[in-house]
């Protein structure tokens, strides 16, 4: 059989040779019986022959009287040749030809199949996607002409392969594909000729996919409906970019000026990105933003033969104006808060400082090598409103008893026989603080050693306290003023009102423990006499 066709084509070949071409493949149709099919010779001319080869032999259409075709089931008109009913008996070869050159061939083939089977490859598949819409369509070749007398279109009929009738359209629309709608599909073409009805069947085959991967959009920047806000008057510049996928490619802003010249224009670029791309840029400039604008559309459109074509749509709008008031309402506030914190602060600092000090027990241990938290020292006031002997006795011991300090004290701590200057500068080393109090029986203290302190604060950056009384406060006269003044410049004053200063909650004792350090509960040291 192999041989036999390889030997004939070229056969053929020769044999056409003569005629000036070689014929053309032949249609090859599969055909059910019982079923009609016409054969059209796709050519004008009313002129055609028509020849078969089949194994009741050679027939040629010229020969054939119309009662003829009527016996063998065929109806040959003009172009077309249509058999009836077929059967084994039309299985064969088809040409049709304008004198000698043949135009076309066909290749029939019968075969029996109860309704819903079909030979394997006649089918016309079709691919749906799950969830979308998909429309199955009758296929339209070998059907007779609608300009063939006597033969008359019956209707088209759509069957599942179960036999269920879906739909009586050329075309069978499903809005919704869904798993259950794979499957088969056969439309039938009914046609009345001469009182009989005859059928083709054609036999589409369903397949169902999942959902369509959405496709990534292709302009990457901006997005649809996005809204720019602008200032009017400004300029502003909109970057619509893609990525190109084929040279074709090419991204634009729809009814927009390109020349530079126009208020509204835009400029393509293209730029290679790392990932091999060309990325297209279409920048629609504003040279300044006008009213107007803000009532149009811009669209950028990217037009591609590869990729899915897109357009994105983008407004402007006004930049609403930024309110100052809430900003300004904190900046008060921040102020105002700031501002009444200081004044608590300095108001309530003392009281703060020592509220502190006494309940967090806040004793830093200082390792300054240091024996006393303060040197208690006497000076001779010029007025009698000093401290008398008693009070300043009740001041050491409130320091000492009361709030735990320890004190340096001159008639106890230094022990008679020393040289009074050295002892005096041996006691302000040894202290953190010295405690200037005035008093009126005379201590024996010259302003001379007043101005050695002096020196030795500064040099040693000793603490002082200046207890003043109100009496003293203005005195500025003599060398002891001097000395009192300068003294007063290096510490901190605290003012003794007589009795109003006594009470432990006065304004007094506040300011006293404010600036002397808080009480280190240090070993108490006596100062020996050096034995030399
Ligand atoms: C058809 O063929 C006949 C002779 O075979 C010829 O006389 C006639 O002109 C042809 N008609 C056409 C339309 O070619
Ligand atoms: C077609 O031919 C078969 C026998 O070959 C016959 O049974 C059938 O009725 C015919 N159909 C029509 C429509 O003529
Ligand atoms: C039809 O042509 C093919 C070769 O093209 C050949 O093998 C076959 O026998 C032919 N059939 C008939 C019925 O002549
Ligand atoms: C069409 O049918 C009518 C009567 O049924 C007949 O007279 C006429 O010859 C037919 N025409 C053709 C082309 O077969
Ligand atoms: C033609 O098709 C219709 C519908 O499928 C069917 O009812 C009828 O029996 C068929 N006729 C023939 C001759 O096959
Ligand atoms: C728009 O693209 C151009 C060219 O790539 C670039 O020079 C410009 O800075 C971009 N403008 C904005 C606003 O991104
Ligand atoms: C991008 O790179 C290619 C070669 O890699 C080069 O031919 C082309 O000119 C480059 N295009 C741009 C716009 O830089
Ligand atoms: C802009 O587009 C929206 C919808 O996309 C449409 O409703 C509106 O009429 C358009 N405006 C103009 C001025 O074209």
């Amino acid at each position: 059989m192999k041989v036999k066709e390889t030997l004939l084509v070229p056969v053929l070949c020769l044999f056409t040779l003569f005629t000036g071409m070689c014929p053309v493949k032949p249609d090859e149709i599969y055909i059910k019986s019982g079923e009609m099919v016409a054969l059209h010779c796709d050519h004008e001319s009313h002129n055609v022959t028509w020849s078969s080869y089949t194994t009741q032999g050679k027939t040629q259409s010229s020969s054939l009287s119309s009662s003829e075709q009527n016996r063998m089931g065929i109806l040959i008109h003009r172009s077309s040749f249509i058999i009836l009913n077929a059967s084994v008996i039309h299985q064969g070869n088809y040409s049709c030809s304008l004198g000698n050159t043949i135009i076309k061939s066909f290749r029939l083939a019968v075969y029996s199949a109860r309704f819903g089977e079909y030979k394997e490859g006649t089918e016309y598949p079709v691919t749906c996607y799950m969830h979308e819409s998909c429309t199955l369509t009758c296929p339209g070749n070998y059907i007779p002409d609608g300009n063939i007398p006597n033969i008359t279109s019956n209707g088209i009929i759509w069957q599942k392969g179960d036999g269920r009738r879906v739909s009586v359209e050329e075309h069978y629309s499903l809005s919704c594909v869904h798993d259950r709608d794979q499957g088969v599909y056969i439309c039938t073409r009914s046609y009345l000729y001469q009182g009989q009805i005859y059928n083709m069947t054609s036999t589409r085959k369903l397949t169902v996919k999942p959902e369509e991967p959405e496709q990534s959009p292709v302009i990457l920047f901006p997005r649809d409906k996005d809204v720019f806000y602008v200032d009017l008057g400004s300029p502003l510049e909109v970057n619509c970019t893609a990525d190109q996928c084929s040279e074709f490619d090419s991204v634009y802003w729809l009814s927009v000026d390109e020349n530079k010249n126009s208020r509204v224009f835009f400029y393509a670029t293209e730029e290679n990105t790392s990932g091999q791309k060309l990325r297209m840029t279409a920048s629609l400039v504003f040279k300044k933003v006008l009213e107007e604008d803000l009532f149009k559309n811009f669209s950028c459109k990217l037009d591609s033969t590869t990729q899915k074509s897109s357009v994105v749509t983008i407004t402007l709008a006004r930049k609403a104006r930024r309110s100052y008031v809430p900003l300004a309402v904190s900046i008060v506030v921040t102020v105002l808060t700031m501002a009444l914190t200081v004044v608590i602060y300095i108001k309530y600092k003392i009281s703060l400082t020592l509220f502190i000090r006494d309940t967090l027990g806040c004793h830093r241990s200082i390792s300054d090598g240091k024996s006393y938290d303060g040197y208690l020292m006497c000076y001779k006031s010029d007025t009698d409103a000093g401290l008398n002997t008693s009070e300043r006795k009740w001041l050491e011991d409130v320091l000492e008893d009361r709030f735990g300090y320890n004190l340096c004290l001159n008639d106890r701590d230094v022990l008679p026989g020393q040289a009074i200057a050295e002892t005096v500068l041996d006691c302000v080393e040894q202290s953190r603080t010295v405690i200037l109090v005035p008093t009126s029986p005379d201590p024996g203290l010259e302003s001379g050693l007043l101005t050695a302190i002096h020196e030795a604060l500064v040099e040693r950056q000793t603490r002082l306290v200046l207890i003043r009384t109100e009496a003293t406060e203005g005195v500025r006269s003599g060398s002891l003023g001097e000395v009192l003044h300068l003294l007063s410049n290096v510490g901190h004053c605290v003012t003794w009102k007589g009795k109003d200063s006594e009470p432990l909650s006065s304004s007094f004792w506040k300011q006293l423990r404010y600036y002397l350090p808080p009480a280190q509960h240090s070993q108490k040291i006596h100062l020996l006499p050096q034995t030399v």
